[in-house]
């Protein structure tokens, strides 16, 4: 284990290119490998959670070449050419692909595959997508019903009208691949918008979806016609840096190249509202709700320290801040009065329980912070320094830095490995804008 101590630092300084986004990553890998043509991802993230994509889709019988022109995956299309043997996929720490994979495999038809992980995510919940799968017709065991490993055998699947009970692009993302495999239509409802890459994907495959409202809806294709694809980079790991140049005064910070999609941007409207100067060219939300645009939009973002002020985060907020949840903890330490977020219990099944991990970890700062069943309270008072424990998760081992660039004594992070799941080259960039 890495224990990496973060001083105060006097202010961040200069321009940053984030990595590539984790999200759209798994996703551009996944499609690819249901295409029938081979397809080239411009940018693709190499961390740990998207290398175990790789991984699973070469041991399914994909093609997945590093060449020049960015990662080449050829495809075995979309139903029944899938490696069915020696069917044990490795997902290491990656629940996003831990939730996806499933949906493309239960309606293969034929085949048996058994998905584990590491210790993480053998505690990450899969009846999410294991129960609403099973009423499609799949055939699916896992450990207690609801942890990995889980076994998926190829099944005919059918349409059915999905209400989930929170909202979840990763749940989403799986039954809308599902749906693409089932006979008749499959729709998904969640009670508040999630992020929308895999909508978006369809549309670059040009796959007929619907949406309307926090509905959407997709039939049966025989293939997939995926573009090539380029990977903007990731907000949520711009958000870190972000956060940084919030709470460090003196920061003027430009981040460039950021995916700027609304369902993704919560963080910086939620930093804008509490005062922080952050300028960019953020997408509105949906324009018109039938249109789910094909493309990423890309820009820069412009920030600087700036006094903050205590919010509250609502429940319809929280989807698209999800990641981010635990710096808006940070902020809120270093803000006026109490800020409060509220229906983020999906937090307590993320890689850790991160509301535990923030409050505890924070806390531990000198934070003046607690937990609520869904969520967290924290009150201004700044940071005074200590050690953190990541507990193996990479958004807490890179809070502690940040925490500790803004203290007033240092932090040392105890676990600073974690960052390597999404952000590899984490510690070199933020030390590379401290002036
Ligand atoms: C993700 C969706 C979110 C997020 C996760 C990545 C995705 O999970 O927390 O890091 O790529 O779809 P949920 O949608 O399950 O909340």
């Amino acid at each position: 284990m890495s224990n990496v101590r973060f001083d105060p630092a006097p202010a961040l300084k200069g321009e940053i290119t984030p990595p590539p986004d984790k999200s759209i990553s798994h996703r551009a890998a996944l499609f690819g490998a249901m295409s029938d043509m081979p397809v080239t991802i411009s940018n693709y993230l190499y961390a740990e959670d998207t290398i175990s994509t790789l991984n699973a889709l070469r041991s399914l019988g994909a093609g997945v070449d590093e060449q020049e022109e960015g990662l080449v995956i050829r495809g075995v299309g979309l139903t029944g050419a899938l490696e069915a043997t020696g069917g044990y996929l490795h997902v290491g720490n990656a629940g996003t692909l831990l939730r996806m994979l499933p949906g493309w495999l239960a309606g293969q038809g034929r085949g048996m595959w058994t998905l584990d992980g590491d210790e993480s995510i053998r505690k990450r919940p899969v009846d999410r997508v294991l129960e609403p799968l099973v009423a499609m017709g799949a055939r699916i065991e896992a450990r207690d019903d609801r942890l990995a490993p889980m076994t998926v055998h190829g099944s005919q699947l059918s349409g059915y009208e999905h209400h989930l009970k929170m909202a979840s692009a990763q749940v989403k993302s799986c039954l809308l691949i599902a749906g693409m495999t089932a006979d008749g239509e499959t729709s998904i409802t969640e009670p508040f918008r999630s992020r929308d890459h895999t909508e978006r994907m369809l549309r670059r495959a040009r796959v007929p979806f619907e949406r309307a409202g926090n509905c959407v809806k997709v039939r049966q294709v025989d293939e997939l016609e995926l573009e090539d694809i380029t990977v903007p980079g990731d907000p949520s790991s711009a958000a870190f840096l972000v956060a940084a140049a919030c709470v460090v005064p003196g920061s003027r910070l430009l981040v460039n190249g950021v995916n700027l999609n609304w369902t993704r941007t919560g963080f910086f409207k939620i930093a804008q509202r509490m005062g922080a100067v952050l300028v960019g060219d953020l997408e509105d939300g949906p324009a018109t709700e039938a249109e789910v645009p094909e493309s990423e939009p890309v820009g820069e973002l412009d920030v600087a320290a700036a006094a903050l002020e205590a919010t509250v985060v609502e429940p319809e907020e929280v989807p698209l801040a999800i990641d981010e949840l635990p710096l808006v903890a940070l902020l809120g330490a270093f803000a006026e009065g109490e800020t409060v977020v509220r229906g983020a219990g999906e937090l307590r099944v993320k890689e850790t329980d991160r509301i535990a991990g923030v409050v505890e970890g924070l806390r531990g700062l000198g934070v003046d912070i607690e937990a609520t069943d869904d969520g967290f309270a924290v009150r201004g008072g700044g940071v005074k320094g200590g050690a953190i424990d990541a507990r193996g998760d990479h958004r807490l081992a890179m809070l502690g830095a940040i925490a500790g660039l803004a203290s007033e004594d240092g932090v040392e992070v105890q676990g600073m490995e974690a960052a390597a799941v999404s952000y590899p080259s984490f510690e070199d960039d933020l030390r590379g804008l401290l002036t």
